[in-house]
């Protein structure tokens, strides 16, 4: 029941999770359905885009009417349809992007158009009603690691960015050459707390001094490189070690620029957003360096960290109230950069 509540539907399919969510005033989940392909993708060790879209096409219907089921509304009481066209895998992008078009067509409702990142941001107000911009947020998912002054619900101003690897990626693939299989980072996350973050260490990158910047692409031949020493000495490899080392390194790095960009921009707040948020060790490390230079830290929960339609939703809320809404000629933006792709939005959408 509507209940005088504004309410969002969104769809989100942007890699492996076909996510169909209802929000309630742009933070109440009423809904909130994640349909996961991780065990069609894991035979293949990562996601196979042809198969992705294809699942999508087969699961959006499901999703939606159970969506729907769950927060116990009509798709007449629903006042708009959010949908992130990008960035993203393009077939993938393809299927939730025409089946918002779609139901916002025959329902006859708007159409809200976000960017993926945004929403990964804005995940974060749903949990935390009394957080509203200005803020610091430090990005860090499967193809971004960026650390982003939100200056208003949409605009953004961008501090760092990694040059090569994104976080996630580097996760990834140091999971793969250590045989921990798909997905990578929560198999790191893991396997890591049986390790000794000490054992193994590794290089910390951190470029030029006062750098915003990351860089993660080294980090795997760092791996690879202790790999072959090991076998050649005829050494055995502590796989829980080195997953620890690695995280750490990571998390050094991570937690380190973050403090470094709440300095320089004098933002007193930090938002944690994207895939790797959910990552045990980070969590732990932000906190602890954010309680001892007083900085408010808000992290979503682990299911609002990943890809979910919830945050497509928070996000969508947000635009329609500054009156930005998208057409039925909306198309999918595979690329998208966070520089770029909310002004280009926007000069999609009118009021
Ligand atoms: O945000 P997300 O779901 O998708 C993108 O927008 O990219 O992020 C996916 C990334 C993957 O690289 C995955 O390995 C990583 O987030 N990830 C983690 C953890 N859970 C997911 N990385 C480290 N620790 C985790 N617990
Ligand atoms: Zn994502």
């Amino acid at each position: 029941m509507k209940d005088g509540k504004h309410l969002t539907l969104a769809i989100e399919t942007s890699c492996d999770e076909t996510a169909v969510a209802v929000l309630a005033d742009g933070r109440i989940i009423l809904s909130n359905v994640i349909s996961s392909q991780i065990d069609v993708h894991r035979v293949f060790g990562g996601v196979v885009p042809e198969i992705a879209s294809r699942h999508h096409l087969k699961n959006l219907n499901l999703v939606f009417a159970a969506a729907l089921d769950e927060a116990e509304v009509s798709l007449q009481e629903i006042d708009e349809i959010g949908v992130a066209p990008g960035p993203g895998l393009a077939g993938a992008l393809l299927m939730g992007t025409a089946f918002a078009k779609a139901v916002a067509f025959a329902a006859q409702k708007p159409l809200v158009a976000v960017h993926h990142i945004q929403a990964h941001i804005m995940a974060n107000l749903i949990e935390h009603p009394e957080l509203r911009p200005p803020f610091m947020a430090l990005v860090v998912s499967g193809g971004h690691t960026h650390l982003i002054g939100v200056e208003e619900y949409n605009r953004f101003r961008i501090w760092g960015k990694t040059r090569d690897d994104a976080a996630g990626e580097a996760f990834d693939k140091v999971a793969r050459v250590l045989g921990l299989g798909y997905p990578g980072g929560p198999r790191i996350d893991e396997v890591a707390r049986q390790g000794d973050p000490d054992a193994v260490p590794f290089k910390r990158v951190y470029l030029e001094k006062d750098s915003l910047d990351f860089s993660f692409s080294g980090i795997k031949t760092g791996v690879i490189n202790y790999l072959h020493t090991q076998k050649q000495r005829g050494h055995s490899v502590n796989v829980q070690d080195v997953a620890a080392g690695f995280q750490m390194s990571v998390v050094d790095v991570l937690v380190d620029k973050a403090a470094m960009a709440l300095e320089q921009s004098g933002y007193r707040r930090l938002v944690l957003a994207g895939g790797v948020a959910s990552n045990s060790m980070l969590r732990e490390k932000l906190r602890a360096a954010c309680k001892r230079n007083g900085t408010e830290l808000y992290i979503p929960s682990p299911i609002l960290c990943t890809d979910n339609a919830a945050m497509v939703a928070c996000a969508a809320y947000h635009k329609q109230r500054l009156g930005l809404f998208a057409d039925l000629y909306l198309d999918v933006w595979p690329g998208l950069s966070i520089e770029t792709g909310l002004a280009l939005l926007d000069a999609k959408s009118h009021n």
